[in-house]
């Protein structure tokens, strides 16, 4: 499973990128607007930073207007992901695009239907927002094995499933065990996939044992 990181704040990526399992950033205009940063400014450093595909939004809404944006953010380096809303023109835009060689990422997916039309429309990664569906009492989860389900049914789909919305590590491994090929997880998730108390607490005995012998490794 990929693992994506979803903000636009370049220091968090930047840190998470060292530890070598960042596979890709996804942003949002939400996620731009709390950067306080030029969208294209912040996606060219966070494609400098990270080679994986880096999603970055387009805020038009008809299919011109996404043209004309997603060639704007396709300049600005080869593994930008133009990320385009699952809606009649975004889907559209995607057909386009994907027929151009450019990577789609078709965002706001919230049924199984709206994921076999964006895999019809040749993206290269849906979002589904699974946690928006719980806020609303549904299961995020279902919907992603309703999704992995319907792909796997047409190996001519080549659309990888990318889980977002993600509020905690229960999410991320419920979609690595219903086989979701990427996860973008926030900051926070991210660094909550390494804790465990037990590894601090066997670790902090280790420690305390190894000093009391003396010795070092060299
Ligand atoms: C995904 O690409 C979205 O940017 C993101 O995962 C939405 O998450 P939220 O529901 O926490 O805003």
């Amino acid at each position: 499973m990929k693992f994506f990181v979803d903000t636009a704040d370049t220091a968090d990526i930047k840190a998470l990128a060292e530890s070598g399992l960042l596979d890709g950033v996804t942003t949002n205009p939400s996620l731009i607007a709390k950067s306080g940063r030029k969208i294209l400014d912040v996606v060219a450093e966070i494609c400098a930073m990270v080679p994986g595909p880096v999603s970055a939004e387009v805020a038009a809404t008809d299919y011109d207007g996404m043209m004309r944006e997603a060639a704007v953010l396709q300049k600005i380096a080869d593994n930008v992901c133009v990320k385009l809303p699952l809606t009649p023109d975004g889907l559209r835009a995607c057909k386009t695009l994907t027929g151009d060689g450019v990577m789609t990422n078709v965002t706001l997916c919230f049924s199984a239907a709206q994921a076999l039309i964006a895999a019809k429309a040749g993206a290269t990664f849906v979002s589904p927002f699974v946690g928006r569906l719980d806020d609303l009492g549904q299961d995020g989860m279902e919907l992603i094995a309703d999704i992995v389900q319907i792909y796997d049914n047409y190996p001519a789909l080549t659309t990888e499933v990318l889980v977002a919305s993600v509020r905690h590590p229960i999410h991320v491994v419920q979609a690595a065990k219903l086989g979701a090929h990427v996860a973008t997880l926030p900051p926070n998730v991210l660094r909550m996939l390494y804790s465990h108390p037990l590894t601090d607490k066997g670790l902090a005995a280790f420690l305390k044992d190894w000093a009391a012998t003396g010795q070092t490794i060299a």
